[in-house]
């Protein structure tokens, strides 16, 4: 199975990815990392580890429609199999979602359909739930919508921070999305 990851950021989910796929606990082909802005730690460490990264960077289109269309193409030229949304921070046009019918993952640090967007961790501790989670879902063209595939719960516990419960979330998030990647893989072995 072949797959495009996509980030924003940092990247430790991705890492898990690529350690599994490296030792081949995860029967999965990296096929290509890529990012809608430079500079991120997704890319460098993806790089690292020798796979092909590509960025298409939000600034350098004069419209969103014309930054639509590159990410897609880019995207399409590796072909994959699956495209893995690990912490990228944005809704993907219609028309993606089309050209990956079923086939856009999403992972979110929060138990949709509660505390979707871009700071599900803090929207959680702000409205004081006792557990959030992760989830990891089948992504359409909403903020953070899409079919579930599988969740994790964590418990919020009252000396957590921001921080320190997004931390505590990850761990469960990287395990599950590895999880759902090994069911997603298993026709394909
Ligand atoms: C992850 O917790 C992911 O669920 C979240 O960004 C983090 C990325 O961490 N995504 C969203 O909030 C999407 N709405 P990472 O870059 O260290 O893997």
């Amino acid at each position: 199975m072949r797959i495009v990851v996509l980030v924003s950021g940092t990247g430790s989910n991705l890492q898990s990815v690529i350690d599994a796929a490296a030792t081949g606990e995860l029967p999965v082909e990296i096929a290509a990392v890529g990012a809608d802005r430079p500079g991120t730690a997704g890319i460098a460490r993806s790089a690292d580890a020798g796979l092909e990264t590509f960025v298409v960077d939000f600034k350098d289109f004069a419209t969103r429609g014309e930054w639509d269309a590159a990410l897609l193409a880019a995207v399409q030229a590796y072909t994959p199999d699956y495209v893995v949304s690990s912490g990228f921070m944005r809704i993907v046009a219609p028309s993606f979602i089309d050209a990956f019918p079923g086939r856009y993952v999403n992972t979110h640090p929060a138990l949709l359909p509660a505390f979707p967007g871009a700071h599900g961790v803090r929207d959680a501790m702000a409205y004081g739930v006792k557990v959030t989670g992760c989830t990891v879902h089948f992504a359409d063209a909403g903020v953070d919508t899409g079919p579930i595939i599988a969740q994790t719960a964590v418990e919020v516990l009252d000396s957590d921070t921001e921080e320190s419960l997004h931390e505590r979330i990850k761990v469960a998030e990287r395990t599950l999305l590895i999880s759902v990647l090994k069911d997603l893989a298993a026709p394909f072995n």
